[in-house]
């Protein structure tokens, strides 16, 4: 099986988590761009969905489901997206696709965060996955001599703006043993728009699809 076929498989097994007759969100990824494309089977079903970033809003028009603002759908019944690491407490790393901020909200606004990812992305420590971080463009500096404080190693991703206008700065060689009180000390630092931590809202379910079909992983 190939680690394409393993996205595709976990994408297609979040279906079932889909709510017929209510908006869903969307996240951002080659993942979630697996469930976009299962989502078309069901699209007569869904009356809109919320997305996380440019990019998964174009394909989802193009498979003829309308695109909502989150100011006027409430909260949702479910947000699905990948994740570029997650630990079995379902704690997550991302935003290796810059589109961290829009995920959190999305993530945070809705009642269950399904995961989809292949089984590769799921490891004892997070932290080999470099840490993106979205930043103030004007507080860069600063906030990487502020990340510097707490270890790793520190590097501005080139020729990437977020689509909030922002950059990334992807922090390297970290361990992270403490996820939620690292994602609270780095949204303390003035200037950081979003850590791409996912430990205090961690996803609900992990669906990790590999050779022997699709895990499902609850906490
Ligand atoms: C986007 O910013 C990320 O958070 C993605 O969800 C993450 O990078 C997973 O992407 P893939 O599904 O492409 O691995």
């Amino acid at each position: 099986m190939t680690q394409d076929e393993a996205k595709k498989a976990a994408a297609e097994a979040a279906l079932k988590y889909v709510v017929p007759g209510e908006p869903l969100g969307v996240g951002t990824g080659s993942t979630v761009n697996f469930f976009i494309d299962a989502l078309a089977k069901i699209r007569h079903d869904i009356p809109g969905a919320v997305s996380s970033s440019n990019a998964s809003s174009e394909r989802l028009k193009k498979i003829g489901i309308e695109v909502l603002d989150l100011n006027n759908t409430g909260q949702l019944s479910i947000y699905v997206d990948g994740a570029d690491e997650a630990d079995a407490n379902l704690r997550l790393i991302k935003g290796g696709g810059a589109a961290l901020t829009r995920e959190k909200i999305v993530a945070a606004a809705s009642r269950k965060f399904v995961c989809i990812a292949d089984e590769s992305k799921l490891v004892k420590v997070l932290g080999k996955f470099p840490l993106p971080i979205e930043v103030i463009p004007m507080a860069r500096s600063y906030v990487a001599r502020e990340l510097l404080k707490l270890g790793g190693s520190c590097e501005l991703r080139m020729g990437v703006t977020t689509d909030n206008g922002n950059v990334i700065i992807d922090v390297r060689n970290l361990e992270i043993l403490d996820p939620v009180t690292l994602e609270n000390k780095i949204n303390q630092i003035p200037g950081v728009v979003t850590v791409g931590l996912f430990a205090q809202r961690p996803a609900d379910v992990l669906l990790l699809g590999g050779p022997n079909g699709v895990r499902e992983l609850k906490v």
